[in-house]
């Protein structure tokens, strides 16, 4: 099986997705399949890449212009089977903003937020009194805590939109929730999946894109030490998240606990990092998948 693995790609994730696709690489190659390494940001590889031969394309860009429908609507237009969730659902978990109103629909639980654009008037006092004084500020469509600020008060909600609409043009003012970071991981084709649940242990604040991708940065606490009834509990929802927005093959769901056991969920990223000590790998080794089976796995639900 001919194998395309695209990393690299034009977002601010760049460095990161590299990092992906070398990870991904050799377990792939261990899997046994013949793999060829593409970048999207260059002509030349996407050349190769329409010309083939391939048999299925294995996505490792994170963010922009790879994680957002955009290269799934190539691979579409030229009839490759790829990894991972289709253009509309990638276009829609990307914008963190939209997927919350589908959460919303689900029923599953996520921080009250405004959506704001840029050069749409706000008033931050306002914002203030309906989420509190304490807020996260974030790029609708950014990944890897690329932008995200926390924040007290109207005038740092200010600055921090005034930075923020920098890189973005939406951006949410969400209200802080203090508690535990988790991620769980569903993947799957008919038959889903959740994977352990992991807790993030961060050394600066929160699990920003230092404590992600420096060495010694976080910690990651896998199975999560949670009763049997929230982690399974917690599972459902990563499922329930997966399912309203209609990913495909595999998904990775933020969720901060609060010590009362309220669990909020932030977002669905449709390609989760796939470095060796990425939290991906990390809760399928929990599960009993190498990475390499991972991956082979990743890969049939593509071409099933
Ligand atoms: N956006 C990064 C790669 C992740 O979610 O793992
Ligand atoms: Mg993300």
């Amino acid at each position: 099986c001919r194998v395309a693995l695209l990393a690299g790609g034009k977002s601010g994730e760049r460095e990161v997705s590299l990092a992906s696709g070398e990870g991904a690489r050799k377990a792939l190659e261990e899997a046994g399949y013949d793999v060829t390494v593409l970048d999207p940001a260059s002509k030349d590889d996407l050349k190769r890449l329409i010309d083939g031969p391939f048999d299925v394309v294995f996505l490792c860009l994170h963010g922009k212009y790879g994680e957002d429908g955009t290269v799934q609507g190539l691979l579409e237009t030229i009839g490759l089977p790829y990894t991972g969730s289709g253009v509309w659902s990638s276009a829609l978990a990307m914008d963190k903003a939209k997927s919350k109103q589908f959460y919303q629909m689900e029923g599953i639980p996520t921080p009250p937020s405004m959506t704001l654009h840029r050069g749409e008037p706000y008033d931050a006092k306002a914002l203030v009194a309906d989420l509190g004084s304490h807020c996260v500020v974030k790029p609708a469509t950014e990944g890897s805590a690329l932008g995200v600020r926390i924040v007290e008060g109207a005038d740092e909600i200010e600055q921090a939109l005034d930075e923020v609409f920098k890189i973005d043009n939406e951006v949410l003012v969400e209200r802080y929730i203090k508690g535990k970071e988790l991620t769980v991981a569903v993947i799957g084709g008919e038959e889903l999946e959740a994977l352990p649940i992991i807790e993030i242990v961060a050394k600066n604040d929160f699990y920003d894109y230092e404590s992600k991708y420096a060495p010694g940065g976080s910690q990651h606490i896998c199975p999560a030490p949670l009763s049997a009834e929230t982690t399974s509990y917690i599972q459902d929802l990563a499922v329930r998240a997966h399912r309203v927005l209609s990913c495909s093959g595999v998904s990775r769901s933020d969720f901060i606990l609060e010590d009362d056991g309220s669990c909020w969920i932030l977002e669905t990223n449709t390609i989760p990092g796939m470095t060796e000590t990425s939290l991906l790998p990390d809760a399928a080794r929990a599960a009993g998948i190498s990475f390499p089976e991972l991956c082979a796995k990743l890969v049939r639900y593509a071409l099933e």
